[in-house]
């Protein structure tokens, strides 16, 4: 099977990715083509970015690959509305349509959406966390690996043990619905007034604020937590399986109160239950990667599904579990079920696997679209930018000169990462070491206020000078303590902003590093580090940093505004420039000063709680 291409669909942040003999050539996400964020529709503009990637058209396929199996789903729907009968009927009533057009009919939409594909070309599928496992173990650098999945829920499971050797992929245990940590994650999410699958980041960056004072609450009331990381949930606190809220009135009460709306204020109570079901959710994770180690035998992890996303969870993970190396795939969500189908289908018909010592081989996550300069000129012209041309060298000079000013630049180089991280390719950067710079960025480029510190990216070489890590986090997928030397400590000996009582944006402004813009309230940041294997352009601009400053870290978050998706093309690029007000805009080599631009529209400030 020559080309194969992957799908993901339907439920949240469709996606396809396109493999050429088994090499990941391209992958991306549809909603950086539609700006709409984590778009669930058939991901018709991503296929086609990958088909013209490799030069081919839909019916040169060799097999289209679709992430989950939608018959077992559907039924698993179906028992669950007959489960929770009579309040069961509204929600079969309700949704049933959506699942007899489309979601059932996955193979005729696949052809129709691909252009009338010919029948010749097949459409396959894979499970949910087969998908999830496949993307986990074999671009990863290990011949051989213990795998772990976890996430809301595929069809049936949750959770899965698994085991990789080289083309090979065994589950070997699962957990299944309605017992799902992502589950349960996600109803504290929207408890406390978040977005359930795209909100958990902001819980689990609330949770350095709170005390886990509900821990025992959780432990004692909402699951059934064993050894070996399995448990069970208490139904009796959540609505999930009705399908209209995720908490009720009885899990109101233990928490204390109404769910928190979107618009009202953060209080202490919420900061709590953050850190209490954050800290729970890393004792199962803990406890997960335990027993996958003991079942299978193998002394390296990988991991995928939306739970290691949580990078605070897989630092301990890194930093406490049995294994020696873990890995985790960058597009850990369901836009990485696409990638993960057609590697499972590719290695599962005989497939060589050839991993390699020296790293994955996910190029980095930079799979997605890029633009040579006639296009990067066309796009500007059509906007009558004003920029300038200029060669490698004067690119980062200039760059370095910006940062060290304190300006914020939006840098768009090279293709576009998969995956819900900036990495480097369509990035806004900025100086860590400047105690305005969190502030800075937050409200006016990107028109929020946020309790939240910024990511670093850093030179591999130089990452345990800065903090308490030593191995590879190429996606920023880890999260590690800023070291001690590097602290600024408060009278009492904790980090200033740790202590309750302010407001959470005053509290995340307070310097408590050496590098104030990356540095969470207690000390840890999430971090990235850079080097020339995996992200050459990043890294050369990131050392020439380090060689004018001495400081080998920059502010890395992604470039776009509050509430869109990551900019894709030049035309985005220059259009969320002159939108917000970054100071510079560099396209490749094209180079760009905001207060030359003849349009400038000011966008209003929206306050909002991140
Ligand atoms: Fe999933």
């Amino acid at each position: 099977m020559r080309h194969l291409l992957g799908i993901s669909a339907y439920y949240h942040d469709s996606a396809a990715a396109l493999l050429r003999d088994g090499e990941i050539l391209a992958a991306a996400q549809e909603e950086r083509f539609t700006r709409r964020k984590n778009d669930d529709r058939f991901p018709v503009h991503a296929a086609r970015y990958c088909l013209a990637e490799a030069g081919i058209q839909a019916d040169q396929l060799d097999g289209v690959v679709f992430y989950d199996k939608p018959i077992p789903k559907f039924a698993r729907f179906l028992e669950t509305c007959v489960g929770v009968a009579p309040q069961g009927l509204t929600t079969f009533l309700r949704f049933t349509p959506a699942w007899l057009s489309s979601k059932l009919n996955v193979k005729a939409e696949i052809r129709e959406e691909l252009g009338g594909m010919a029948e010749s070309v097949p459409v396959l599928f894979t499970e949910h966390h087969q998908a999830h496992a496949a993307s986990a173990f074999f671009p990863s650098p290990f011949p051989s690996a213990a795998i772990l999945t976890v996430d809301g829920v595929g069809e049936y499971a949750t959770t899965t043990i698994g085991k990789g050797n080289g083309s090979r992929l065994e589950m070997i245990q699962e957990q299944r619905f309605p017992h799902s940590l992502g589950l349960l994650y996600s109803a504290f999410t929207a408890y406390c007034g978040f977005r359930v699958n795209s909100g958990e980041y902001k819980l689990m960056g609330l949770a350095p604020y709170g005390k886990p004072t509900y821990l025992e609450s959780i432990r004692s009331q909402l699951i059934d937590l064993r050894d070996d990381g399995s448990f069970r949930l208490n139904l009796d606190y959540f609505d999930f399986l009705r399908g209209f809220r995720m908490t009720n009135a009885r899990f109101d009460q233990l928490f204390g109160g109404s769910p928190r709306r979107p618009d009202q204020r953060i209080e202490a109570r919420h900061a709590d239950l953050a850190r209490s079901i954050q800290e729970l959710t890393e004792e199962v994770m803990l406890r997960l990667a335990r027993e996958a180690h003991r079942v299978t035998g193998e002394d390296r992890l990988c991991m995928a599904g939306g739970v290691a996303l949580n990078c605070v969870a897989n630092g301990r993970i890194q930093r406490e579990g049995p294994f020696r190396e873990i890995w985790i795939q960058p597009a850990a969500g369901d836009a990485g079920g696409a990638l993960g189908a057609a590697l499972a289908v590719w290695h599962g018909k005989g497939g060589i696997r050839n991993p390699s010592r020296s790293g994955d081989t996910m190029r980095g996550a930079l799979l997605g679209p890029e633009f040579g300069d006639v296009a990067v000129e066309k796009a500007l012209r059509e906007h009558g930018a004003i920029f300038e041309r200029v060669t490698d060298e004067e690119v980062d000079r200039r760059v370095v000169e910006w940062l060290a000013r304190e300006k914020v630049i939006g840098w768009f180089q090279g293709r576009m990462e998969f995956g819900p991280r900036a990495l480097g390719s369509r990035s806004i950067l900025g100086d860590p070491r400047s105690v305005r710079m969190q502030s800075q960025m937050n409200l006016r480029v990107k028109f929020r206020e946020s309790f939240r510190p910024f990511a670093p990216a850093v030179l591999r070489e130089q990452v345990a000078d800065l903090f308490d890590l030593s191995v590879d986090s190429p996606y920023m997928l880890l999260v590690a303590p800023v070291l001690e030397r590097h602290r600024i400590t408060g009278p009492d000996g904790a980090a200033p902003g740790s202590e309750s009582g302010e407001d959470l944006v005053e509290r995340v402004n307070r310097p408590r590093s050496t590098l104030p813009a990356i540095t969470h309230v207690d000390w840890s940041a999430r971090i990235q580090t850079v080097s020339a294997e995996h992200h050459p352009r990043f890294e050369r601009l990131l050392r020439r940093w380090y060689e004018v400053t001495g400081c080998p870290a920059l502010v890395n978050t992604s470039f776009n505004v509050r509430g869109e998706p990551i900019v894709c093309t030049p035309d985005d690029a220059y259009r969320c420039f002159v939108n917000s007000e970054m100071d510079h805009l560099v396209i490749g080599n094209h180079v760009l000063d905001r207060a030359a631009q003849p349009h400038r529209p000011v966008q209003q400030f929206d306050r909002d709680q991140d």
